[in-house]
């Protein structure tokens, strides 16, 4: 009730252009989580017309680009990305008239692919497996771009001063006014370091004691850097977004007071907790860096109050963390073990996980279902729960390349009756010959169906055996 009058009394305002909806964001203080003496306050950066904390520099580096002539009319602006970057320049490139190409690794979300080119982003995507110096390595390949067109503009958010001005400017200011100036510690990531370098000098300069903590993905460069002055060979993470294999320009290093390693399993959970206790549909780094504030203020004798970023919508990431099949088959799900072939099927018939058809199903829903799903062949049942066919894509295609009245008729009269059932029991070995056949192993016994294992389900289950 007393809501209700707020929002009249306080209308939300109207605004004019999208671009006016970036900065000012609210602030949520995160009181479901376990925060030992502290306050735990997350910006909102998810609410931006972006949906992350990139929306700031693109207005930003677009604009004093503009000042600067270094961006003509109808022009093109070129960036090195892993995705968010992109899309807030994609936004407001698209307000203001300019082409964008946006250079990106190749480990980035499907959604934020899709997400740019369905704003009309032209998206190379490049090698995540190699360094800087490497002429597939993303900003290397940015940087030839635009050398190759004299008429573009690159804009190198990794070197770019209007990046932490942009937090300087408007970041800090608003985190000091919406605490009252009463905030203890800033925690942040560091992708190209604007956020962390912006926001943290504006907060220092109000106020010294104030703790700069850096939340960085077990792997990257920085926080064994901040916290023993080492330098370390970079590894890999999944969290998208932060962390470096090298020491960004724009990065203020010395302003880091201690830092967290954060390792891509406990990310992927809190962001996933995050969601169910706080209500939160928050990005990958966000849970890096709420993992790594909650390890801050456990650690805390005295109460303070910690602010730090929810830095973009988990919504990018439906199809990765917040997926329990990609949770499971990238080995951060523990699932039930059975010391069998059970272990290899990945989408267990039991546990209601797998896709199958009935007999009676018309050939065009099959095809739907495939599509929908993403799978290649499915099992077909009969009533009794056991596998009596295979369809899979050649068997589709087969079927409507020879009669195009099919799509109506039951795939039972295209599925493959030929089966490969190999028993729970059998060794890996005992697949080998099933694929070299050019077949799917069914694994059952007299009593159940458990699944299929296909070929790339036997490779992701060796390469899930190696050590991480
Ligand atoms: C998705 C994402 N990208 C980048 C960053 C870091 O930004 P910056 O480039 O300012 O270091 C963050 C969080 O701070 C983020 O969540």
């Amino acid at each position: 009730m007393s809501k209700a009058v707020d929002a009249a009394t306080h209308a939300a305002p109207i605004y004019k252009n999208v671009l006016d909806m970036v900065f000012n964001t609210p602030m949520l203080e995160l009181s479901q989580l376990d925060t030992g003496p502290c306050q735990l306050f997350g910006k909102l950066e998810l609410v931006q017309p972006g949906n992350s904390v990139k929306d700031r520099i693109a207005v930003y580096m677009i604009e004093s680009a503009e000042q600067q002539g270094l961006l003509k009319p109808g022009g093109r602006i070129i960036e090195a990305t892993a995705g968010n970057t992109g899309i807030a320049l994609a936004l407001v490139a698209g307000q203001k008239g300019y082409k964008l190409t946006v250079v990106m690794p190749d480990k980035m979300s499907a959604e934020k692919i899709s997400h740019l080119r369905a704003m009309g982003a032209e998206v190379v995507l490049t090698r995540s497996d190699v360094e800087k110096g490497h002429p597939e390595y993303y900003q290397d390949m940015a940087a030839r771009l635009a050398a190759e067109d004299p008429s573009s503009y690159y804009i190198n958010q990794f070197s770019n001063d209007n990046n932490p001005r942009a937090h300087y400017e408007t970041t800090g200011p608003e985190i000091w006014r919406q605490m009252d100036g009463r905030i203890d510690a800033f925690v942040a990531g560091v992708g190209s370091g604007g956020s962390i370098s912006g926001t943290g000098r504006y907060l220092k300069e109000q106020n010294p004691d104030i703790e700069i903590i850096l939340a960085d993905p077990d792997g990257s460069v920085l926080a064994p850097l901040v916290n023993e002055g080492k330098k370390i060979k970079p590894g890999s993470w999944l969290v998208e977004g932060i962390g470096e294999d090298f020491v960004p320009d724009i990065l203020a290093l010395e302003i880091i007071d201690k830092a967290y390693s954060v390792t891509d399993a406990e990310a992927f959970h809190t962001a996933r907790d995050m969601l169910k206790t706080e209500g939160l549909l928050a990005g990958s780094s966000t849970g890096t860096l709420v993992h790594g504030a909650l390890q801050y203020c456990r650690q805390q004798t005295e109460p303070k109050r910690v602010v730090t970023f929810i830095c973009d919508s988990g919504a990018k990431y439906l199809s990765k963390m917040f997926n329990d099949f990609w949770m499971i088959d990238n080995g951060f799900i523990e699932r039930k073990t059975y010391g069998d072939l059970r272990d290899l099927i990945a989408r267990r018939h039991l546990d209601s996980e797998d896709f199958t058809l009935l007999q009676t199903t018309p050939i065009a829903q099959a095809i739907k279902q495939m599509q929908m799903f993403d799978v290649s062949q499915m099992a077909v049942l009969d009533d009794n729960d056991k596998v009596t066919g295979i369809i899979d894509e050649s068997d589709v295609l087969l079927a409507v390349m020879h009669d195009s009245e099919c799509f109506t008729r039951p795939v039972s009269d295209f599925m493959t009756r030929r089966l490969e059932t190999v028993k729970p029991t059998a060794s890996v070995n005992d697949l080998l010959p099933v694929f070299r056949a050019d077949r799917i192993a069914i694994i059952a016994d007299d009593d159940n169906f458990y699944g299929l294992i296909t070929r790339i389900d036997l490779i992701n289950y060796l390469r899930n055996q190696l050590p991480r």
